[in-house]
């Protein structure tokens, strides 16, 4: 939650930072700022709103002049989202400026002891408490700006990514990382400063990206120093060449970033395979695994935590684990997990999943089993994440950036991975034949393909999409493997649409929601030919007699459900356990249009953020 940029070299910073914010919008987007320094003057503008509203403001508030600045773009945490809670935040002094994504815990016992020593507080927000607690510790300790810095943040209990500079010494910008990610882009005497490497990726292909409790101050002319905040003992820190190109996180021709990453499905599933899935050898290679095919054989159990769109595609995990490799899985959301003292030994394997690899509550997850004794697989998209840096071990799902905050291509290809996984585990235990084996790889293959394929009902959901917009309410029902794409479909709808909807499992219908079935509710069934195939019938039967309107996902040339549906929606045929990486398909496409149709921010849905690095 919360972009930062920054910038200090010879080039004029508002540019690169202002367009880098807009490329870390997807971080949050309810306030934005920048803070511009030109040799004489500090230049502060901020305000609530988006990015684009920042632009408007600074052309009446400010000379755009300066070859250092820092800005961001906020999810307001502490204090509502107003212009004063924006960052930048200036001190007392009105000398050191602050941009700052994570939370500080313990401000308010830190303001009170700042009050009594005579500061004051424009804004209601934890960093404003903590630029003035670094200039309360430099006058008092008399210290330079990196070690004030240093000082403070041993003093503070939270996450942090912060970028600090001091108006009096302009060729000097101080950094530091708990919790939340930082990367610094070492360009030619130049030095970039953000959230992630986007804003930076047509400068220079050289990143630092600082660990945990590190903290680095970068000096125009002459480099950049790296510690450790607690010790400060030096770090040699490793420079990463970057792979990410701009043509990534751009919307090529795509009106938004969601719809892009829709059709991106086909490739990044065919990415995900890469290297892993050897047909011809009849083999599926994943270093990861291999490495560690002992703790997965030797498990009692895994446990799989993740949140949100990641925690559905570990609920398809689960069958396809019990059901292949007959490994027992528990699927948890992190944030439950973590407060609720599980019995975890050093026998169990926690697989992570995340797309961003830098959610709060499943990073604590996995520390706390790590420090019970688990080994701790993790599946994340972003290379080089918290997660993924703090697993055992892991595999990266390729799916390339995902801007749009709506989860989609990373989902699907989360489920290769884990199908992948579960294959590879099934072989090695020997609970699937070989000839099973090589129908799953066959399958596997042409699963690319048949997404393809899916996609091209996309004119017709249109149509169907035009009907249901102003529903109140939708319920998504799925049985078996398609239960959690149930899940994942009404996640969709509602995170983009707003309009409310339900997922449940078809046959639990009758325990309740069926009250909530009339001629006005819309509902998704995913009735794809499927071993209860017969079952999710009755269950359709069930709806048409309370009038409720279906809108069926089945298999290509189906014509039972057809003929029972108002509308239905058709899939290639595929293996069941396989089934979810086509069913979700359709189910993404109607919710991206009726967002679009009610003209919602499709790609920056309000009051959500991509990565959720607050619990
Ligand atoms: O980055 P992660 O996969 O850990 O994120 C987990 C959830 O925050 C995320 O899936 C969220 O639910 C998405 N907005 C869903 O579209």
């Amino acid at each position: 939650m919360c972009g930062i940029v920054g910038y200090i070299g010879h080039r004029e910073a508002y540019p690169i930072v202002i367009e880098g914010l807009k490329r870390l919008e997807y971080r949050g987007y309810d306030s934005a700022g920048i803070a511009l320094f030109d040799g004489t003057d500090l230049k502060v503008s901020k305000t609530k709103g988006k990015v684009s509203d920042l632009e408007e403001r600074v052309e009446t508030q400010i000379s755009k002049s300066g070859n250092l600045g820092i800005g961001h773009t906020r999810w307001a945490t502490h204090g509502v989202p107003n212009d004063v809670n924006s960052h930048p935040h200036v001190s007392n002094s009105g000398d050191l400026v602050i941009i700052h994504n994570g939370i500080i815990e313990n401000y308010e016992s830190l303001k009170k002891e700042l009050i009594k020593r005579g500061y004051t507080f424009k804004s209601d927000t934890d960093t404003e408490v903590l630029i003035n607690l670094i200039e309360e510790v430099k006058t008092i300790e008399g210290v330079k700006l990196g070690k004030a810095v240093q000082i403070a943040l041993n003093q503070v209990v939270g996450a942090y990514a912060i970028a600090v500079f001091d108006k009096n010494k302009p060729e000097e910008v101080v950094v530091a990382r708990l919790g939340s990610p930082l990367a610094v882009g070492i360009g030619e005497d130049e030095f970039f400063i953000a959230s992630d490497a986007s804003p930076f990726i047509e400068y220079t292909k050289n990143a630092i990206y600082l660990e945990d409790e590190e903290m680095a101050i970068i000096r125009f002319h002459k480099g950049i120093k790296v510690r450790k905040i607690k010790d400060d003992s030096l770090v040699d820190p490793y420079i990463q060449e970057l792979q990410l190109n701009l043509e990534q996180i751009e919307k090529g021709g795509y009106e938004h970033f969601m719809l892009k990453e829709i059709h991106e499905q086909p490739k990044a599933i065919t990415d995900t395979f890469r290297g892993r899935l050897l047909r011809d050898e009849a083999i599926i290679k994943m270093g990861g695994i291999e490495d560690n095919m002992k703790k997965f054989l030797n498990a009692n159990r895994i446990i799989i935590v993740a949140c949100g769109t990641s925690w559905h595609a570990g609920l398809v995990a689960e069958y396809i684990f019990e059901d292949l490799a007959r490994i027992p899985v528990e699927v948890e959301y992190a944030s439950e997990f973590r407060y609720r003292n599980p019995v975890i030994t050093e026998n169990d394997v926690l697989i992570a999943i995340s797309q961003s690899g830098e959610t709060a509550d499943t990073l604590a997850a996995i520390k706390m089993a790590k420090s019970k004794g688990a080994f701790v697989f993790g599946v994340c998209n972003v290379v080089g994440s918290s997660i993924a840096r703090e697993s055992d071990a892991g595999a990266y799902t390729h799916a390339g950036p995902e801007i749009g905050v709506a989860s989609t291509k990373a989902f699907t290809t989360q489920i290769t991975v884990l199908s992948l996984i579960a294959l590879r585990l099934a072989r090695a235990k020997g609970t699937i034949s070989s000839s099973d084996f090589r129908r799953y790889l066959l399958e596997m293959e042409m699963i690319p393909e048949k997404v393809e394929k899916a996609l091209e009902s996309d004119a017709h959901i249109q149509e169907v999409s035009e009907i249901y917009k102003d529903a109140a309410n939708f319920l998504y029902l799925g049985r078996g493997y398609n239960f959690p794409v149930a899940l994942e479909g009404a996640l969709k709808l509602k995170e983009i649409s707003y309009i409310h909807a339900e997922g449940y499992p078809a046959a639990e219908m009758k325990h309740g929601p069926i009250a909530l079935i009339d001629e006005n509710m819309p509902i998704v069934v995913i009735a794809t030919k499927a071993e209860h195939y017969d079952k999710v019938i009755s269950n359709i039967q069930e709806i048409k007699s309370r009038k409720g309107k279906i809108i069926g996902v089945i298999t290509e040339g189906d014509t039972i459900v057809r003929d029972l549906a108002d509308h239905v929606i058709e899939v290639p045929d595929t293996i069941e356990a396989l089934s979810p990486l086509l069913t979700t398909i359709p189910l993404q496409l109607l919710s991206y249009h009726i967002a679009v149709m009610l003209d919602k921010n499709v790609d920056q849905p309000r009051n959500l953020a991509k990565s959720v690095t607050v619990e």
